[in-house]
């Protein structure tokens, strides 16, 4: 298989490898697995609570060339961007950015997935606690 020199790039250069700690509450969490192949992408963001806009992303990628440059490229696309505007990320973007062959196109995917479930994590997080409700120390 022929990967594009944006892969290898990627791949050789990983962008934001690592992670952040899961208990500040201005981190979102995306965990996500490709049943086909095994591969599994850890995606996290940071975000500003005040703007809703996410500062800085970390991933851990046990997979493939392909998963990895997917993350590698997402973590730079969201920064910078809201959490709609990070929502709005299709897999086919990386894909065409990557030139990715179709049979790699489940790598992108999961790097789609990853984002989605990484802003949902931090929304579940950071609703609001409901008035009246005492928060435990
Ligand atoms: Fe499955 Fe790349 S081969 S994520
Ligand atoms: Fe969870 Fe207050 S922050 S109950």
């Amino acid at each position: 298989m022929a990967y594009s020199d944006k892969v290898i790039d990627h791949y050789e250069n990983p962008r934001n490898v690592g992670g952040f700690e899961a208990a500040d509450g201005d981190v979102g969490t995306g965990m996500v697995g490709a049943p086909a192949c095994g591969d599994v992408m850890k995606l996290q963001i940071k975000v500003n609570p005040a703007t809703g806009v996410i500062e800085d992303a970390r991933f851990k990628t046990y997979g493939c060339g392909s998963a990895i440059a997917s993350s590698s490229l997402v973590t730079e696309w969201v920064k910078g961007k809201t959490l709609d505007q990070a929502l709005s990320i299709k897999n086919t973007q990386i894909a065409e950015e990557l030139a990715l062959p179709p049979v790699k196109i489940h790598c992108s995917i999961l790097a789609e997935d990853a984002i989605k479930a990484a802003v949902s994590d931090y929304r579940q997080r950071a609703t609001p606690t409901p008035e009246g409700v005492a928060c435990a120390p």
